[in-house]
């Protein structure tokens, strides 16, 4: 970190109010944005894909990391990650996107590397040329029930083995490694990637979700004794879906206890098990599967939804019916791509178990009102007027996200 950099942060970091938005730098400013990609981006798990995108040996996709991009592959039964780089002169190898390869060729000068990384082949290089000390450079690579996570740093945090023990037994029963990729969305929200993750931790906004709210809860967020008046009937009706959900989830032997561990840890997580609206199914208008096949080898459509939430740059809604992943990565201070991947059975054949239209409708309207809700927040907190305001009680899990945020920036300080 720049010396100046590393002052403007320490001092915006020492001022922040607990309970209350974060200053406008750490939403605007270059510097801080080159803080958050070496601070959180480099040295935390993140989710980058999923599993079922990468069925077949040689299957492979990139990210990109803010100045980093890495390649995701399946070698054989094993997934890898290797940086994105050709160890020769250090071009990009695969151009963005994802595909199939059996040998990985970079196109300049065509040295080749193996699905495993090694470098196979390098034209006109001297006899003494040893191909062994020019392998790609790897990335920590790991899959948690069939979701994707990579750790750019040498020495990632060492509490996600625990943390993926903890979320893996819930996400089982959905087999979302033997689902298939129904659709992916890529939408670049006009915000900083901090916008996004907090407006998506909670739903104090959810009137604006008109199609979401036919059956999630407009309640989350809120405890018994701080249910406003105009949200009690929603939430005598959620009383009800709960207590017969978790009858079904007990008599299923699916874990549902939340778990709740936002920011006392690196790995910072949160998951549940949680009634829907209407039908209780699926995230459709009448809340009825928008699926028939169901994931895995789930018995009845009728389970709510398991939600998860990881930091920094994740969350799932994962179904009886079909599974939805959320990955944000950051594009620049004032630029988020937000990838939307939705999950089916892999034996689900488009048009007769599922119409997509259906599959998508309410997180592609969703995800469209979040984006005009984070682009408004942009303009104004880029507003020299802006000053940071109080947050409602509803909207906790947004200050357990700046203070895990905050933690993480305290470490590279101390660094
Ligand atoms: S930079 Fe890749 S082969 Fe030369
Ligand atoms: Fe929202």
């Amino acid at each position: 970190m720049p010396p100046q950099a590393r002052a403007r942060v320490r001092d915006a970091v020492a001022r922040r109010a607990t309970g209350r938005s974060l200053e406008g730098p750490f939403y605007t400013d270059r510097e801080f944005f080159d803080v958050d990609i070496e601070a959180v981006f480099a040295r935390q798990w993140l989710f980058v894909a999923v599993d079922a995108e990468l069925p077949e040996p040689g299957d492979c996709t990139t990210v990109e990391i803010g100045p980093y991009s890495v390649i995701v592959l399946r070698d054989d039964d094993t997934l890898r990650a290797f940086h994105n780089v050709c160890r020769h002169r250090g071009a990009r190898i695969l151009d963005p996107g994802g595909g199939s390869t059996g040998n990985l060729v970079c196109g300049y000068h065509k040295w080749t590397y193996g699905t495993d990384g090694t470098l196979l082949h390098a034209p006109s290089q001297p006899a003494d040329f040893d191909p062994g000390c020019f392998g790609l450079r790897t990335v920590h690579v790991r899959s948690v029930g069939g979701l994707v996570f990579v750790c750019l740093a040498e020495e990632p945090p060492a509490d996600f083995a625990e943390v993926a023990a903890r979320i893996e037994p819930y996400l089982r029963p959905h087999q979302l490694r033997r689902a298939k990729v129904a659709a992916r969305t890529d939408l670049v929200e006009d915000g900083n990637w901090k916008l996004v993750m907090e407006n998506n931790r909670e739903c104090y906004h959810c009137d604006g979700h008109p199609e979401l709210l036919r059956t999630f809860f407009p309640t989350y967020g809120y405890t018994e004794d701080n249910v406003p008046a105009q949200l009690r009937p929603a939430h005598e009706r959620y009383l009800r879906a709960d207590a017969e959900m978790r009858e079904t989830y007990e008599r299923l032997d699916l874990p549902y206890a939340l778990i709740e561990e936002l920011h006392i840890r690196p790995t910072g997580f949160r998951i549940q098990r949680d009634a829907l609206d209407l039908a209780g199914e699926s995230f459709t208008p009448d809340g009825a599967a928008a699926c028939c096949r169901l994931l895995g080898d789930l018995a009845t459509p009728r389970l709510g939804h398991l939600a998860l939430h990881m930091q920094p740059n994740s969350w799932f809604h994962v179904l009886g019916d079909h599974a939805i992943t959320f990955g944000v990565l950051p594009l620049a201070p004032d630029k988020t791509l937000l990838r939307t991947t939705w999950l089916v059975h892999q034996d689900a054949t488009e048009g007769v178990d599922y119409d997509p239209d259906t599959l998508l409708r309410v997180w592609t309207a969703t995800n469209e009102q979040d984006a005009r809700l984070v682009a408004r927040a942009q303009q104004g907190v880029s507003s020299p007027a802006y000053e940071p305001g109080p947050y409602a009680p509803t909207e906790y899990q947004v200050e357990a996200f700046c203070a895990w945020y905050i933690a993480r920036l305290r470490e590279e300080l101390q660094r």
